[in-house]
Protein backbone atom coordinates (compact mmCIF):
# COMPACT_ATOMS: atom_id res chain seq x y z
CA UNK A 1 0.00 0.00 0.00
CA UNK A 2 1.31 3.38 -1.32
CA UNK A 3 0.28 7.00 -0.31
CA UNK A 4 -1.69 8.21 -2.94
CA UNK A 5 -2.02 12.39 -3.59
CA UNK A 6 -5.74 13.18 -4.92
CA UNK A 7 -3.53 14.56 -8.38
CA UNK A 8 -2.43 10.61 -8.92
CA UNK A 9 -5.88 8.94 -7.72
CA UNK A 10 -7.29 6.58 -10.57
CA UNK A 11 -10.51 4.53 -10.51
CA UNK A 12 -13.51 4.13 -12.07
CA UNK A 13 -15.39 5.60 -9.62
CA UNK A 14 -18.60 4.47 -10.81
CA UNK A 15 -17.84 1.13 -10.89
CA UNK A 16 -15.85 1.45 -7.81
CA UNK A 17 -19.15 2.47 -5.32
CA UNK A 18 -21.52 0.54 -7.92
CA UNK A 19 -19.83 -2.74 -8.05
CA UNK A 20 -16.76 -3.36 -6.16
CA UNK A 21 -18.83 -1.20 -3.24
CA UNK A 22 -16.59 0.04 0.29
CA UNK A 23 -17.03 -1.15 3.75
CA UNK A 24 -17.46 2.56 5.93
CA UNK A 25 -15.91 2.33 9.23
CA UNK A 26 -16.55 4.43 12.09
CA UNK A 27 -15.40 4.57 15.66
CA UNK A 28 -11.93 4.55 17.35
CA UNK A 29 -9.54 1.97 16.65
CA UNK A 30 -7.29 2.40 20.11
CA UNK A 31 -10.14 2.01 22.64
CA UNK A 32 -12.01 -0.89 19.94
CA UNK A 33 -15.22 1.07 19.49
CA UNK A 34 -16.06 0.62 16.03
CA UNK A 35 -18.20 -0.66 13.55
CA UNK A 36 -18.00 -1.51 9.82
CA UNK A 37 -21.04 -1.69 6.93
CA UNK A 38 -20.65 -2.19 3.58
CA UNK A 39 -22.00 0.45 1.45
CA UNK A 40 -22.88 1.04 -2.38
CA UNK A 41 -24.04 4.63 -2.42
CA UNK A 42 -21.98 7.68 -2.12
CA UNK A 43 -19.28 10.01 -4.23
CA UNK A 44 -15.84 11.61 -4.41
CA UNK A 45 -15.56 15.09 -5.32
CA UNK A 46 -14.83 18.50 -4.15
CA UNK A 47 -16.31 20.69 -1.96
CA UNK A 48 -15.02 24.21 -0.32
CA UNK A 49 -12.15 23.86 -2.41
CA UNK A 50 -11.12 20.01 -0.24
CA UNK A 51 -11.32 16.74 -1.50
CA UNK A 52 -14.55 14.91 -0.14
CA UNK A 53 -15.96 11.74 0.13
CA UNK A 54 -20.01 11.61 0.38
CA UNK A 55 -21.78 8.70 2.74
CA UNK A 56 -25.52 8.12 3.55
CA UNK A 57 -26.33 6.02 6.63
CA UNK A 58 -30.02 5.15 7.67
CA UNK A 59 -30.71 6.02 11.11
CA UNK A 60 -31.83 2.25 11.67
CA UNK A 61 -28.17 1.15 11.01
CA UNK A 62 -25.71 0.52 14.20
CA UNK A 63 -22.84 2.20 12.26
CA UNK A 64 -24.84 5.56 12.50
CA UNK A 65 -24.82 5.48 15.89
CA UNK A 66 -20.71 5.30 15.50
CA UNK A 67 -20.52 7.84 12.52
CA UNK A 68 -22.78 10.04 15.04
CA UNK A 69 -20.71 9.91 17.96
CA UNK A 70 -17.54 10.00 16.20
CA UNK A 71 -15.05 12.67 14.26
CA UNK A 72 -13.89 10.27 11.36
CA UNK A 73 -14.89 7.18 9.37
CA UNK A 74 -12.96 5.34 6.37
CA UNK A 75 -13.77 3.90 3.31
CA UNK A 76 -11.94 0.25 2.07
CA UNK A 77 -12.46 -1.26 -1.32
CA UNK A 78 -11.24 -4.89 -1.28
CA UNK A 79 -10.02 -7.12 -4.17
CA UNK A 80 -13.17 -9.58 -5.71
CA UNK A 81 -12.26 -12.43 -3.50
CA UNK A 82 -13.60 -10.47 -0.46
CA UNK A 83 -16.61 -9.77 -2.09
CA UNK A 84 -18.95 -12.33 0.40
CA UNK A 85 -17.74 -10.84 3.18
CA UNK A 86 -18.73 -7.26 2.40
CA UNK A 87 -22.29 -9.70 1.67
CA UNK A 88 -22.10 -10.24 5.07
CA UNK A 89 -21.22 -7.26 6.57
CA UNK A 90 -23.90 -5.42 4.52
CA UNK A 91 -27.01 -7.88 5.63
CA UNK A 92 -25.90 -8.49 8.99
CA UNK A 93 -26.04 -5.99 11.79
CA UNK A 94 -22.93 -5.67 14.25
CA UNK A 95 -25.64 -4.83 17.40
CA UNK A 96 -26.37 -9.16 17.08
CA UNK A 97 -22.31 -10.00 16.65
CA UNK A 98 -18.91 -10.00 15.93
CA UNK A 99 -19.68 -9.97 12.08
CA UNK A 100 -16.28 -9.16 11.30
CA UNK A 101 -15.37 -12.21 13.38
CA UNK A 102 -17.18 -14.28 10.71
CA UNK A 103 -15.31 -12.68 7.69
CA UNK A 104 -11.83 -12.96 6.43
CA UNK A 105 -11.04 -9.30 7.21
CA UNK A 106 -9.16 -7.80 10.19
CA UNK A 107 -9.61 -4.76 11.47
CA UNK A 108 -6.47 -2.23 11.67
CA UNK A 109 -5.33 1.57 12.60
CA UNK A 110 -5.26 4.17 9.82
CA UNK A 111 -2.34 6.81 9.23
CA UNK A 112 -4.18 9.32 9.79
CA UNK A 113 -7.53 9.25 11.85
CA UNK A 114 -8.62 7.57 14.74
CA UNK A 115 -11.18 5.39 12.89
CA UNK A 116 -9.86 1.88 12.03
CA UNK A 117 -9.72 0.44 8.06
CA UNK A 118 -8.77 -3.32 7.42
CA UNK A 119 -6.02 -4.64 6.45
CA UNK A 120 -6.56 -6.85 3.35
CA UNK A 121 -7.96 -3.43 1.90
CA UNK A 122 -6.64 -2.25 -1.30
CA UNK A 123 -8.13 1.02 -1.15
CA UNK A 124 -8.42 3.36 2.13
CA UNK A 125 -9.33 6.56 2.36
CA UNK A 126 -9.78 8.44 5.63
CA UNK A 127 -11.89 11.44 6.11
CA UNK A 128 -13.08 13.77 8.77
CA UNK A 129 -16.78 14.48 8.98
CA UNK A 130 -17.51 18.17 7.79
CA UNK A 131 -21.05 18.63 6.97
CA UNK A 132 -24.43 16.22 7.60
CA UNK A 133 -28.11 16.48 6.36
CA UNK A 134 -31.29 14.28 6.04
CA UNK A 135 -32.41 13.86 2.93
CA UNK A 136 -36.53 15.60 3.12
CA UNK A 137 -38.70 13.79 1.19
CA UNK A 138 -40.92 16.58 0.40
CA UNK A 139 -37.75 17.73 -1.50
CA UNK A 140 -37.94 14.52 -3.97
CA UNK A 141 -38.05 15.52 -7.55
CA UNK A 142 -38.76 12.40 -8.84
CA UNK A 143 -41.26 10.10 -7.13
CA UNK A 144 -38.88 6.91 -7.96
CA UNK A 145 -36.85 8.23 -5.23
CA UNK A 146 -39.54 7.01 -2.39
CA UNK A 147 -39.45 3.98 -3.79
CA UNK A 148 -36.19 3.68 -1.86
CA UNK A 149 -37.96 4.02 1.30
CA UNK A 150 -41.11 2.22 2.33
CA UNK A 151 -39.81 2.46 5.53
CA UNK A 152 -39.54 5.98 5.69
CA UNK A 153 -36.18 5.48 7.53
CA UNK A 154 -34.16 8.51 4.71
CA UNK A 155 -30.57 8.41 4.95
CA UNK A 156 -28.78 11.23 6.77
CA UNK A 157 -25.86 12.12 4.39
CA UNK A 158 -22.50 13.06 5.83
CA UNK A 159 -19.59 15.28 4.14
CA UNK A 160 -16.14 14.01 5.27
CA UNK A 161 -13.01 15.76 3.86
CA UNK A 162 -10.49 13.11 2.58
CA UNK A 163 -7.33 13.56 4.97
CA UNK A 164 -5.29 10.60 3.62
CA UNK A 165 -6.20 8.15 0.73
CA UNK A 166 -3.62 4.55 0.57
CA UNK A 167 -4.08 1.82 -2.14
CA UNK A 168 -2.14 -0.22 -4.03
CA UNK A 169 -0.28 0.25 -7.74
CA UNK A 170 -4.00 -0.18 -9.26
CA UNK A 171 -5.07 3.64 -8.24
CA UNK A 172 -2.46 5.23 -9.39
CA UNK A 173 -2.43 7.39 -12.25
CA UNK A 174 0.08 5.56 -14.57
C1 LIG B 1 -24.07 -3.60 -1.58
C2 LIG B 1 -24.65 -2.94 -0.35
C3 LIG B 1 -24.65 -1.56 -0.28
C4 LIG B 1 -25.20 -0.91 0.84
N1 LIG B 1 -25.16 0.48 0.89
C5 LIG B 1 -25.67 1.12 1.97
C6 LIG B 1 -25.60 2.53 2.06
O1 LIG B 1 -25.03 3.24 1.20
N2 LIG B 1 -26.18 3.13 3.15
C7 LIG B 1 -26.81 2.40 4.13
O2 LIG B 1 -27.32 2.99 5.10
N3 LIG B 1 -26.84 1.04 4.08
C8 LIG B 1 -26.27 0.39 3.03
N4 LIG B 1 -26.30 -0.99 2.98
C9 LIG B 1 -26.91 -1.76 4.08
C10 LIG B 1 -25.97 -1.97 5.27
O3 LIG B 1 -24.66 -2.33 4.87
C11 LIG B 1 -26.55 -3.13 6.13
O4 LIG B 1 -27.85 -2.78 6.58
C12 LIG B 1 -25.65 -3.51 7.30
O5 LIG B 1 -26.08 -4.79 7.75
C13 LIG B 1 -25.68 -2.52 8.44
O6 LIG B 1 -24.83 -2.98 9.44
P1 LIG B 1 -24.78 -2.35 10.91
O7 LIG B 1 -26.19 -2.47 11.51
O8 LIG B 1 -23.77 -3.18 11.62
O9 LIG B 1 -24.41 -0.92 10.75
C14 LIG B 1 -25.77 -1.66 1.88
C15 LIG B 1 -25.75 -3.06 1.82
C16 LIG B 1 -25.19 -3.71 0.71
C17 LIG B 1 -25.15 -5.21 0.66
Amino acid sequence: MKSISFEQFNSNIFELWDKQWFLLTSGDFASGQYNTMTVSWGFFGIMWNKPMAVVVVRPVRHTFAFIEKYDTFTLSAFPDKYHNDLKLLGTKSGRDSDKIAETDLRICASQKIAAPAFEQAELRVECKKMYWDDFKPERFLDADIEKNYPRKDYHRIYYGEILHISGTEKYLVK
